[in-house]
């Protein structure tokens, strides 16, 4: 094998003054993880109800301060079976991403449709604080927008809710709609029975009133709200015109990419619509099959008392759902301060711990390779978790390296 010579550049004689001062300073945190499990124990010791709720806060707080945020819509690579997206957002403190993917046939293989994961970073060094399973928590946090939604959307007084599409985010949509806004009754239907008896078994011990019904028409029929979570990659027509009634909330929440929707554009022409980001959602919402300039308000206005919400009581409203950065951004900022209050999670080591942030070859260097001097003075740390620089000394002189 042959050596390869690398010559090193001068040393600037300074930097040992530079390299003193940063080996004094503590080391940065690291990043926290939290799993599946730590996000599920975060639930159980919460509390589903107080986890919707808290959520649903958080997700409001941010849409209120909306301009705080620098945003763009997702980006999104398409495929024949699916979607994956990248979701950025920041603000000036803290800045977040989401992975996910929408792949329906997924299930038959034993896969989720849906699955995620996500990252809040602090903006002032770049430095990720967190990276956070997000499956469980899209579910969490989807549904808390639902709410947040509807609390402003639908009429105060709705009791029934009727959900198309019971497969992984149903019940959490379920409960939110029950713990958030006093829905005592859910309708089911989906074309897979056995989604339905899913559902119908893990929320049998809820005060829950579960209708299960034989077609759409007959779990839309008289209720208050109707809820659309389907998956499937098509231009499917799940709300009908003939389907709606006056003064009904429509939470459309499987429309969310391009060429996958679910309302029929007539229901859209009859009613309200709101929406979360609007450039986002003319590509991947149910409107994307209207004009544009069909007419839309940003949820957020609303929240802000900015535009009106409902009207009248015979008005029907549409949450045009298609899952924004912000409500990630919200989600995390929540994992991350429950986490913190309950002693969840554990530190990653994501980011290599530095004595001297310029010495990133000392991860790697030979551990037949003497410590730098100032590294052994100080007492050098254990290789990989936080080496000390290379010796001045050292470095003067030509490295080789042996491949
Ligand atoms: N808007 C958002 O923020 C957001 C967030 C998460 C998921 N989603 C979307 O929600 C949808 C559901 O997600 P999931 O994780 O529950 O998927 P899932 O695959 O677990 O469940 C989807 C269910 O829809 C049923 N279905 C399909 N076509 C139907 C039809 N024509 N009528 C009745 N039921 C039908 C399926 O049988 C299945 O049980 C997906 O389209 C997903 O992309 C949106």
């Amino acid at each position: 094998m042959l050596p390869i010579y690398i010559a090193m550049p001068c040393w600037d004689t300074t930097l040992n003054f530079t390299e003193n001062s940063i080996m004094n300073r503590p080391a940065p945190a690291p990043t926290q993880f939290l799993s599946v499990e730590d996000v599920a124990a975060i639930v159980a010791r919460v509390g589903l109800a107080s986890t919707l709720s808290r959520m649903a806060d958080y997700i409001e707080a941010d849409y209120r301060r909306w301009q705080d945020f620098d945003k763009c819509a997702r980006v999104a690579s398409h495929s024949k079976e699916g979607v994956i997206e990248l979701m950025p957002i920041a603000d000036a403190s803290s800045y977040a991403f989401k992975y996910v993917n929408g792949h329906p046939k997924n299930t038959g293989a034993g896969l989720p449709t849906v699955m995620a994961f996500g990252v809040l970073a602090d903006v002032a060094s770049g430095r990720p604080e967190l990276l956070s399973e997000l499956t469980l928590t899209t579910a969490l946090r989807t549904a808390a927008m639902s709410a947040v939604a509807a609390r402003a959307l639908a009429r105060p007084n709705s009791k029934s809710m009727a959900l198309i599409g019971n497969g992984a985010q149903s019940e959490f949509q379920a409960l939110a709609f029950h713990h958030l806004l006093g829905i005592q009754e859910i309708r089911l239907f989906d074309t897979d029975p056995q989604a339905s008896r899913k559902l119908i078994a893990n929320l049998r011990h809820t005060p829950l009133r579960l209708t299960l019904c034989a077609s759409i028409g007959e779990a839309v029929r008289g209720a208050d709200i109707v809820t659309t979570v389907t998956a499937d990659k098509s231009n499917a027509t799940i709300l009908t015109p003939e389907l709606i009634e006056p003064g009904m909330h429509i939470n459309g929440v499987g429309g969310d990419c391009p060429g996958k929707t679910e309302l029929h554009p007539d229901v859209l022409r009859a009613s309200s619509v709101f929406v979360e980001y609007e450039p986002q959602t003319r590509i991947e919402g149910d409107l994307q099959q209207m004009p544009a300039d069909f007419a839309v308000t940003e949820l957020w206005q609303v929240l802000k008392q900015q535009a009106p919400g409902r009207s009248r009581a015979d008005q029907i409203t549409l949450f045009d759902s298609v899952g924004f950065a912000l409500e990630d951004y919200s989600a995390l900022r929540y994992l991350r301060d429950c986490a913190r209050e309950l002693g969840l999670g554990q530190a990653l080591s994501l980011i290599p711990a530095l004595a001297n942030p310029k010495d990133l070859f000392g991860l790697i260097r030979p551990l037949s390779q003497a410590a730098p001097p100032q590294a052994a003075a100080s007492g050098a740390a254990p290789r990989g978790a936080a080496p000390r620089s290379a010796a001045p000394e050292a470095a003067r002189q030509e490295l080789a390296l042996v491949l």
